[in-house]
């Protein structure tokens, strides 16, 4: 079995819907599960009819939710990095960290390493509590972008190691030559140089991330009957096929919702399809969610091999 879930396709399609639904049924199945909301926009707290906050919240027995503070993750994520560079770079009175900070906020990746530390955070300090953790995500363009951040970053923290490395070797052939260098008083040991050790621990923490998200997590597409939903889906497909993320299932929510004609692209026929009814009359509170029939969808799931 795998111990995540996470359910990605376009917006409105019943992402929020399909993740309670799903933990719900885990839940009366006798599984301990947390449903997570990573979508800034919340509403899962609205879905099980319980109110949420950034804490794990008992919704009925073996369920509990929360929904993450995002702008809180984006915050501690820039004093961390603030207080490391101040401690790393004191010597270095001519970089203005102040104004490389004010800038940082809205850089690129800012929202993505934020949500990233905020999964990491589930993982190590409350997933231990629960079997499963069902998270229920944001709209497709940042789900992909924090999905692909472990395996894009590496690349570039391999660079940095192996310039890292080539610094201090060089620190270290001159304090040779002329050991009354200035650099004599710099670190030239891998084992003491905090940066070379930064970039060790960051390397460890996003290879935890990533074999999460190729390994230990079941990722399902929601899509409905329709050409749109099924074109974001197969970009999904795509996206998560360079980053050798494995689609575990496909969710067609809301059968029978329209007439309009729509087909599965072939793309898309590798995993396993789980059909869900439009309900007429809506959901309007946690005990409507019983009437979408996961049983299959919770079946596979289980079977899946870590
Ligand atoms: N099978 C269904 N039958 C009827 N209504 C449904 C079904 N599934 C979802 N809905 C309704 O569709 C709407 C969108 O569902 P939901 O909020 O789960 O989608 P979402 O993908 O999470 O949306 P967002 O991208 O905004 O987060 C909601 O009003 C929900 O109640
Ligand atoms: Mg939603």
């Amino acid at each position: 079995m795998k111990t995540n879930a996470f359910f990605l396709g376009k917006g409105g399609v019943g992402k929020t819907t399909m993740s309670a639904a799903f933990a719900l049924s885990l839940a009366r199945s006798g599984k301990r599960v947390l449903v997570a909301s990573l979508d800034p926009a919340h509403n899962l707290g609205d879905v099980l009819s319980t109110k949420l906050s950034d804490i794990p919240q008992p919704v009925e027995k073996n369920l509990d939710a929360l929904e993450i503070d995002l702008n809180k993750w984006v915050k501690r994520y820039l004093d961390e990095s603030r207080e490391e560079l101040a401690r790393t770079y004191s010597y270095n009175l001519t970089l203005n960290l102040n104004s490389f900070f004010d800038i940082m906020k809205y850089s690129p990746g800012t929202e993505e390493y934020a949500m990233l530390w905020a999964i990491e955070h589930i993982r190590c300090n409350l997933a231990g509590d629960y079997d499963v953790v069902v998270y229920d995500t944001p709209p497709t363009a940042l789900s992909l972008r924090f999905l692909a951040m472990p395996a894009i970053s590496n690349l570039w923290i391999a660079e940095l190691t192996k310039l890292r490395e080539k610094i201090l070797s060089k620190r270290s052939t001159i304090t040779r030559i002329n050991p009354a260098s200035v650099v004599a008083s710099s670190c030239v040991d891998k084992a003491d140089d905090k940066i070379y050790g930064k970039l060790g621990s960051i390397k460890r923490r996003l290879a935890d991330l990533s074999s999460l998200f190729c390994k230990e997590s079941y990722i399902a597409v929601v899509l409905n009957p329709d050409v749109l939903s099924v074109s974001e889906a197969m970009r999904i497909k795509d996206e998560l096929d360079r980053i050798d993320m494995p689609l575990s299932g496909i969710c067609l929510n809301k059968r029978g919702v329209s007439t309009t004609a729509w087909t599965l692209d072939r793309s898309l026929a590798g995993s396993p399809l789980f059909e869900f009814d439009f309900l007429p009359k809506g959901l309007h509170e946690r005990d409507d969610l019983g009437s979408i029939d996961t049983k299959n969808l919770v079946a596979d799931f289980l079977a899946a091999e870590r």
